[in-house]
């Protein structure tokens, strides 16, 4: 099986993240960036940890008017991510923007689409005058962002089973917050492993602090890679 871990980056510095791409070669299956490294470093930052070598996830997070979102889509992928994430939020005339600027690329980026994001509770929702629950939520908007032509959706480790039954193989799912054992928790509040997390159905596993925050990361990297091996 190949490595399904990628490393977040959650740095600003690209020294820094530099070092630690390089380190985790052979021990992770690709490499996140977030906001606040793309607003650090820009794309000339994304192209140098592109030359470590690993598969890059953008985590992009594009939430704009249709016209936009894909005028952004077809800029960024001349980075040839292999995933980038917007919000489904946005709406299906936005997600099907984004669609079309990949379509036909000869390195298309998988698209993958936020829910909801997990920072928001029953009570946010009810605030934005959403007033069913957080779960048909999460399904509502995953069946539109699916429906409207996204490769795959990012979820948290307590709706992957539910989105894998309901969705079958044909769809990427992406999941955060995972903890192998032993590692800090952090803000994290739901938490689960990650030989846990791919037997409940995820394809990609996001891990940032339990590796970078360790005191090798590569051997941290090693470790999960050496459990989920084992699990298979
Ligand atoms: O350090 P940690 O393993 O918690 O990092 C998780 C990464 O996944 C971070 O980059 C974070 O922004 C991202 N993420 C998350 N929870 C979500 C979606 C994305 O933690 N629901």
């Amino acid at each position: 099986m190949t490595n399904p871990v990628f490393c977040a980056i959650d740095r600003p510095d690209l020294a820094g993240a530099l070092d630690l791409g390089r380190s985790l070669v052979g021990h992770v299956g690709g490499l996140k960036l977030g906001l606040e490294f793309m607003s650090a470093n820009g794309p000339q930052g994304v192209r140098a940890i592109g030359e470590v070598g690993l598969p890059l996830f953008l985590d992009t997070k594009f939430h704009d008017i249709p016209n936009t979102v894909g005028a952004a889509v077809r800029a960024i992928s001349t980075l040839e991510p292999a995933l980038l994430t917007l919000h489904i939020a946005g709406g299906r005339a936005m997600v099907e923007a984004a669609r079309n600027a990949v379509q036909g690329l000869a390195k298309r980026p998988r698209l993958l689409g936020i829910t909801v994001l997990t920072s928001l509770d029953q009570s946010d929702l009810e605030a934005t005058g959403i007033s069913h629950s957080m779960s048909d939520q999460v399904l509502q908007m995953a069946e539109l962002g699916i429906g409207a032509g996204l490769d795959g959706l990012v979820c948290a480790a307590h709706e992957v089973q539910m989105l894998r039954q309901h969705f079958g193989r044909g769809i990427l799912l992406v999941v955060p917050g995972i903890r192998p054992n032993g590692a800090a928790v952090g803000d994290q509040k739901r938490t689960i492993g990650p030989t846990e997390a791919i037997a409940r159905g995820a394809d990609i596993l996001v891990i940032g602090r339990p590796i970078t925050q360790s005191t090798i990361p590569s051997e941290a990297a090693h470790a999960i890679a050496k459990e989920l091996r084992q699990a298979a």
